[in-house]
C-alpha cells in the first residue's frame, strides 16, 4: 500500500516476545519498570455506554495481545465515565493530563466530549487518540500535533452516501440526526455530495440529544413522502429511532439509509427491523480480510459477544499505542519522538491496513452496506483511500 512502518502485522505469542524484549530491548526499557499510563474517556452510562464498552474491549484486546507490556513497560489504565457529557470533558481531561501524567489518553465517543478534550490538552505533555467522535475540526481547523484519530471525520463516513443515494434513484430525500456537531456534520456533508449529483434534501429535522422520542417526526415523514431518508442516529438512539420506523409502518415503503452507526453493535436489539437498511461505514462485520477474521474470533473468546465497529476503533488505538512505544524502545517521555513514529505507522487494522493523513486521521475505504440476517454485509467499495479534507488545519 505505501511505506510506512507496519504496526504488528503478525503477533508473538506473549512468552516469545517477553523473551525477545529481555535480549534485544534498550538499556531505557530494560531498566524502566514504570507504567505506561493510558486515561481511558469513554461513556459507560447513557444512551453511547454500549459504544464506550466495545471500545474499551477492543483497547483491552490489543494490549492483551501484548501480553500488558510494552517494550518490558506494563500497561496502567485509568478509566473515567464521559456519560457523553461535554460539560465533563475539561475536569476529567485535567485531572488525567495534570495530575495523573498519563503518556496517552483514549476517548471519546462523543464529539461534543471531544471538543473539550482537545481544549483541555492542546500543548500538553499527554497523546491523545479518538476512538471514535468524528468532529471535523478535531482532525481539521483544531487540528494538534499531540491529537491522533483511530476512526473517522463526520465527512467520511456520510458525504459518500450522497452520490450512492442519488445512483440508487433517489431524488428528494429527508435528513435527520440528533442537534449536536457530528449529528449536523453528518447531514451536511450528505447534503454535499447528495445536491453536487442533482438530488434536493427536501426536508432537515434535528432532534435534542439524547432524546429518543421520534414518534412525531415520523408522523411528518410519512406525510412528507420522500423517496428515501437519511438519518445518524447510534447506540441506544439507533435502536429505538429503527424499530419506531418499522413499527410507524415506513419500513418497506421509503427506504432509510444512514451512516453506518444506525446498525453498528445494534441489529441485535433492532431484530428484523433493522433488515435492509443501507449505510456507508469504513468497516462491515463481514469484510473479507484475514487480520478481520482472526480480530472477531479472538474478540468473541474474550468478550462472548460479535465484535463492531466501535472494538475495532478502540483495537487500533491500543495497536497504534503499542507500535508507538515499542519503536521508541519503551521511552514515553519524549513525546515528539514518539508523535513522529505514530505519523510513520501503518495500521494492520480489521477493516484493511491504514495510515494517518498529516492531519492525523486515517486515509481508509468506505463500503456502501446493507443488513442482510443482522449482519452489515458490503455491497460494494463506495469510495476507496478517502482522505478527510481537514478544512482548517495547519499541521
Ligand atoms: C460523535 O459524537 O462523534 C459520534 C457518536 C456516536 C457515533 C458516531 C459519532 O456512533
Amino acid at each position: 500500500m505505501n511505506n510506512k512502518k507496519k504496526a504488528f502485522q503478525s503477533v508473538l505469542p506473549a512468552t516469545v516476545a517477553a523473551c525477545l524484549i529481555s535480549m534485544s530491548s534498550s538499556a531505557y526499557a530494560a531498566d524502566n519498570s514504570d507504567p505506561i499510563k493510558v486515561g481511558v474517556m469513554l461513556p459507560f452510562s447513557g444512551v453511547y455506554a454500549g459504544l464506550g464498552e466495545s471500545t474499551r474491549n477492543g483497547l483491552k484486546q490489543a494490549l492483551k495481545e501484548q501480553g500488558n507490556t510494552i517494550a518490558g513497560r506494563p500497561v496502567e489504565f485509568i478509566e473515567m465515565d464521559t456519560e457523553a457529557k461535554p460539560a465533563r470533558a475539561p475536569e476529567i481531561t485535567s485531572s488525567l493530563v495534570d495530575n495523573q501524567h498519563a503518556d496517552f489518553v483514549v476517548g471519546p465517543v462523543h464529539s461534543g466530549v471531544a471538543m473539550g478534550m482537545i481544549k483541555s490538552i492542546k500543548g500538553k505533555d499527554s497523546i491523545m487518540i479518538i476512538p471514535n467522535a468524528g468532529a471535523n475540526a478535531a482532525t481539521g481547523a483544531f487540528c494538534q500535533p499531540n491529537v491522533f484519530r483511530t476512526s473517522f471525520s463526520s465527512w467520511q463516513t456520510a458525504f459518500p452516501m450522497g452520490k450512492e443515494a442519488y445512483d440508487m434513484g433517489y431524488k428528494k430525500i429527508v435528513t435527520m440526526s440528533w442537534n449536536y456537531g457530528f449529528g449536523k456534520e453528518s447531514l451536511a456533508a450528505f447534503n454535499e455530495s447528495f445536491t453536487a449529483a442533482g438530488g434536493e434534501v427536501v426536508k432537515k429535522m434535528l432532534v435534542p440529544f439524547p432524546k429518543t422520542e421520534f414518534q412525531s417526526y415520523l408522523t411528518e415523514i410519512a406525510s412528507i413522502k420522500p423517496d428515501a431518508v437519511f438519518v445518524f442516529f447510534a447506540g441506544g438512539g439507533a435502536v429505538k429511532f429503527v424499530k419506531d420506523y418499522d413499527a410507524m409502518g415506513l419500513k418497506g415503503k421509503i427506504p432509510l439509509l444512514g451512516s453506518g452507526f444506525l446498525t453498528e453493535g445494534t441489529t441485535k436489539a433492532q431484530g428484523p427491523a433493522s433488515e435492509g437498511v443501507i449505510t456507508t461505514l469504513h468497516y462491515a462485520d463481514t469484510l473479507d480480510i484475514e487480520k478481520n477474521t482472526s480480530f472477531r474470533q479472538q474478540y468473541e473468546a474474550l468478550y462472548g459477544k460479535p465484535a463492531d465497529l466501535f472494538a475495532v476503533q478502540g483495537y487500533d488505538a491500543g495497536q497504534l499505542i503499542a507500535a508507538a512505544v515499542t519503536a521508541t524502545e519503551g521511552n514515553t517521555s519524549d513525546k515528539a519522538a514518539l508523535i513522529k513514529q505514530m505519523e510513520q505507522l501503518e495500521i494492520d487494522s480489521p477493516r484493511g491496513a491504514f495510515h494517518f493523513s498529516k492531519a492525523h486521521n486515517p486515509i481508509q475505504t468506505i463500503y456502501l452496506r446493507k443488513v442482510v440476517n443482522g449482519q452489515n454485509t458490503v455491497i460494494k467499495t463506495a469510495l476507496e483511500n478517502l482522505e478527510d479534507p481537514a478544512r482548517g488545519c495547519k499541521l
